[in-house]
């Protein structure tokens, strides 16, 4: 099966310098797309950043470090990536500015290429809609770090060719991740299960029980690394009531309704340890200190 070798990751943020740095790694070539210089060289000193802490952990030589960001190129120009095999896009989550970017790939690379989004929960059918090659275009969730991360969700919509679904899903294997199938709805599999836990555990605490009562009890009882009062202070309270909202919208079904205690906390602006407080408090190196006034409700 024909596996690619030319690819390109549009968007060098967060996830987009951690795939980028994963495909180069498996041994690929591939280039990198930002906005202006200033973005690239962020995502470029992200990438080496990553590689040389990897190299002081001993899990790789400097060898592989400098072969690894050979085989990354850098542009700020669109129409340098034409004749790739394969464009992963990993830009802001946004229906309109991913629609506007796929729009745009389908014109300036070849026929054959096949598109795919790193979307958290967006239709890749509304995405693949934005192209005149909607059978070529797949969903390819990546979870953050993407370099430490192994596993890739692979969302095929109504419309992509089993063909497009076998070659990416050979590509993810290519990548050394791990790769499950997942149908074109709301939060695919990881997010659809997840969240709407986080979201029963903000209830409970709705109905008095303890943040760390909640978290011991799935840390000890479940075998949880985290637990969940935890988990949503790490992911943000703004993101999480969104991936909530996107599914109670997506599935019209009251089982997703975020919980009110939830949007009251998004309201106030306290988004978890991004802000410093969310259902614990943080301080500025992101460790958890004992909360200096007491809530009334949490
Ligand atoms: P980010 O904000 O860190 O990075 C987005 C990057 O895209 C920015 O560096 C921006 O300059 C660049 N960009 C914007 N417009 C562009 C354009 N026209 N051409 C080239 N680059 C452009 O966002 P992040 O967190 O990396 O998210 C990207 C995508 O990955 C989103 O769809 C998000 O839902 C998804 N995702 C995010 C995860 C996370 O934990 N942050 C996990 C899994 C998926």
């Amino acid at each position: 099966m024909s596996s690619f070798e030319k690819v390109s990751v549009i968007g060098g943020g967060l996830m987009g310098s951690g795939i980028a740095q994963v495909i180069a790694e498996s041994g690929k070539n591939v280039i990198l797309v930002e906005v202006d210089q200033n973005r690239l060289q962020q995502s470029l000193k992200i990438i080496t950043n990553n590689l040389h802490r990897k190299m002081e952990k001993g899990k790789c030589t400097y060898e592989h470090l400098e072969k690894t960001l050979e085989r990354i190129t850098a542009t700020v120009d669109l129409n340098d990536i034409y004749d790739v095999d394969l464009a992963i896009e990993a830009i802001p989550e946004k229906l309109e500015i991913k629609k506007k970017m796929f729009a745009k790939l389908d014109s300036i690379i070849n026929s054959d290429a096949i598109l795919a989004s790193n979307t958290s929960g967006l239709s890749i059918a509304a995405i693949g809609a934005s192209t005149k090659r909607p059978e070529k275009v797949i969903g390819l969730h990546f979870f953050y770090p993407a370099p430490i991360m192994n596993l890739v969700e692979i969302i095929p919509s109504i419309i992509t060719s089993s063909e497009t679904y076998k070659i990416a899903k050979q590509f993810v294997q290519d990548i050394n991740k791990n790769g499950v199938t997942c149908n074109d709805y709301p939060g695919f599999l990881v997010n659809r299960l997840l969240i709407p836990m986080v979201n029963e555990a903000i209830y409970c605490v709705m109905e008095g029980a303890k943040p760390e009562d909640i978290d011991n009890a799935m840390k000890f009882g479940a075998n949880h690394r985290m637990g969940p009062i935890t988990l949503a202070d790490f992911v943000g309270l703004d993101v999480l009531l969104a991936t909530m909202e996107g599914l109670y919208e997506g599935f019209s079904d009251s089982k997703y309704r975020p919980a009110p205690l939830l949007k009251k906390l998004v309201e106030s602006g306290n988004l978890g340890k991004k802000t410093g407080q969310g259902f614990y408090v943080y301080n500025e190196n992101g460790e958890k200190v004992q909360k200096n006034f007491q809530s009334a409700v949490i």
